[in-house]
């Protein structure tokens, strides 16, 4: 093993679990794409770069059918995760020290390879050698997932980079490199007028920043290489390893430009039906500045048009409430975010009320297609249409693969125990449906401590009136059920 420790072992790049890598998602969006990847519970997973595997461990956890390895060159971070994983006992992960210019087909093959974070912050021929390797080990049906800094937004933040870094050259500590280029950032914003064009610059990515721990900005924005790309040269990059653009990780959102009918059409004119052009003059009207894509085999056949017969190939799942309106046959959907949504349409009504009814589990469209029939809601060009647009607006998931959470709050209730690993020592927790829990509210993380499926409600109160004792019983009791309902919505609780 190497011992020579690098940034990433000192000055320690935060770990989180990315919802956008779990193969659940590449899987549902290959199927929307008309491929047949492999089913996520009988699969290989790599990812690359993995840090700590803080990404990594809690898929393994939640898959425990399939198979994870993960490497990084920071041999101390790697230290960290392996100790986890022997914590919590399972066996179906395997974290190790290298690098991945020196790594190649003994790892065997992967039905899913995740790249995130590396493919823009490091020289040249790592980059080259990324590619090569995903090329290399990729199956047959296989998906790879790389995140890296876009053109033309990262022309945006490599300008204000540059004033960062010339203004921290004669710093050495990273820390004292973060706050004094922030403090620089400031000054410049204070410089200009209100409503300034530069001013405007500077303050969205200066907001941003400050949202980011100080670990996280030294690592995003003052490493040594920043290598943003135009989205046809990182496609590029891919097709020369016999690797093509499948699609991003993340649908657009309802206001991207492509939902547009003038800007359809003028992409029409302009790029013809060439995706990889279109893809790159939307990312022109979008100051595209980070991407997350998807890429598969060049041989495979894809659709973008998305047939009924592919969606039935999915699962569904929606996390809306719902309230009746005023007016009859209109009811309100509202996702955890606060977005609302009113709808008269007695389909997407039904199919709404339906995954509502089973959240968090996800459905197959056969488990649901009576009830929507009963409403004249069809698999039709019409039904698809509608189905998607849900999709796009983020109130209908699309899924691969059923998680193992609960579908209610059981007498024994059992938290997943790679979160409660987490609650002690980190200040959030992943859910079975890969999101992450804020431990910022004490009850909800003794509870969560306390969930290990030996307790029924009575112990949960006594052991809960014991940590909180300055609290009224009935308060204690409230506050239970109302987090055990909390924990199951986000699919804490296992089935
Ligand atoms: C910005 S961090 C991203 C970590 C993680 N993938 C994430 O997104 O949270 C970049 C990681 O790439 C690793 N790395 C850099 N060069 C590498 C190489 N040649 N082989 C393997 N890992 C490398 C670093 O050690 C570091 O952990």
């Amino acid at each position: 093993m190497h011992t020579e420790l690098n940034l990433h072992d000192t000055f320690v790049y935060p770990g989180f679990p990315y919802p956008e890598t779990h193969p659940d998602r590449l899987a549902a969006l290959a199927i929307l794409h008309g491929l047949t990847p492999t089913p996520v519970e009988q699969c290989r997973v790599l990812e690359i770069a993995c840090n700590e595997g803080a990404n990594l461990i809690p898929m393994a956890y939640a898959i425990p059918t399939s198979e994870f390895v993960g490497f990084d060159l920071a041999g101390l971070r790697i230290e960290r995760g392996q100790e986890r994983i022997r914590e919590l006992g399972i066996r179906n992960v395997r974290l190790f020290q290298g690098d991945l210019l020196e790594v190649g087909s003994e790892l065997g093959q992967f039905d899913y390879i995740v790249v995130h974070g590396l493919y823009a912050w490091v020289p040249e021929p790592v980059r080259e050698g990324m590619m090569a390797l995903c090329g290399e080990l990729l199956a047959p049906n296989g998906i790879v997932f790389v995140s890296y800094n876009a053109l033309p937004g990262g022309h945006l933040r490599r300008m204000l980079r540059e004033m960062m870094l010339f203004h921290v050259k004669d710093i050495e500590e990273p820390r004292e490199r973060v706050s004094a280029s922030l403090a620089f950032l400031r000054f410049l914003l204070e410089s200009r007028p209100e409503g300034d064009a530069y001013r405007l610059v500077i303050q969205k990515q200066l907001e941003e920043m400050e949202k980011r721990s100080p670990e996280s900005i030294f690592h995003d924005w003052l490493t040594e290489a920043f290598h943003p790309v135009l989205f046809t040269e990182f496609a590029e990059h891919a097709r020369k390893h016999g690797l093509q653009y499948l699609s991003e990780a993340t649908l657009p959102p309802m206001n991207d430009p492509w939902f547009r009918s003038e800007v359809r059409s003028a992409l029409a004119g302009a790029a013809g039906d060439d995706i990889l052009k279109q893809e790159q003059m939307l990312d022109f009207m979008r100051v595209r500045m980070f991407r997350r894509t998807l890429l598969c085999r060049a041989e495979r056949v894809l659709r973008r048009d998305f047939p009924a017969e592919h969606l039935r190939r999915l699962l569904f799942a929606s996390p809306v409430t719902s309230a009746p309106e005023e007016t009859p046959g209109t009811k309100v959907f509202t996702l955890p975010t606060g977005v609302r949504m009113e709808s008269n349409h007695a389909g997407a009504i039904a199919l709404l009320e339906e995954l509502e009814a089973k959240w968090p589990r996800s459905v197959s469209l056969e488990d649901i297609e009576p009830r929507l029939a009963e409403t004249g809601l069809l698999l039709d060009e019409e039904g698809v249409t509608l189905l998607m647009r849900l999709v796009v607006a983020k109130f209908v998931e699309i899924h691969a693969w059923k998680a193992p959470v609960a579908g209610e709050v059981s007498t024994f209730p059992r938290a997943s125990a790679c979160a409660r690993q987490e609650a002690r020592t980190r200040s959030f927790a992943t859910t079975l449906l890969h999101g992450t829990l804020r431990l910022d509210d004490p009850v909800v993380v003794r509870l969560l401590l306390l969930l290990d499926g030996t307790r029924d409600r009575r112990s949960l109160l006594d052991a809960m009136k014991g940590e909180f004792p300055a609290m009224q019983e009935e308060g204690v009791k409230s506050g239970i059920e109302s987090s055990l309902k909390h924990l199951l919505g986000i699919g804490m609780l296992e089935a």
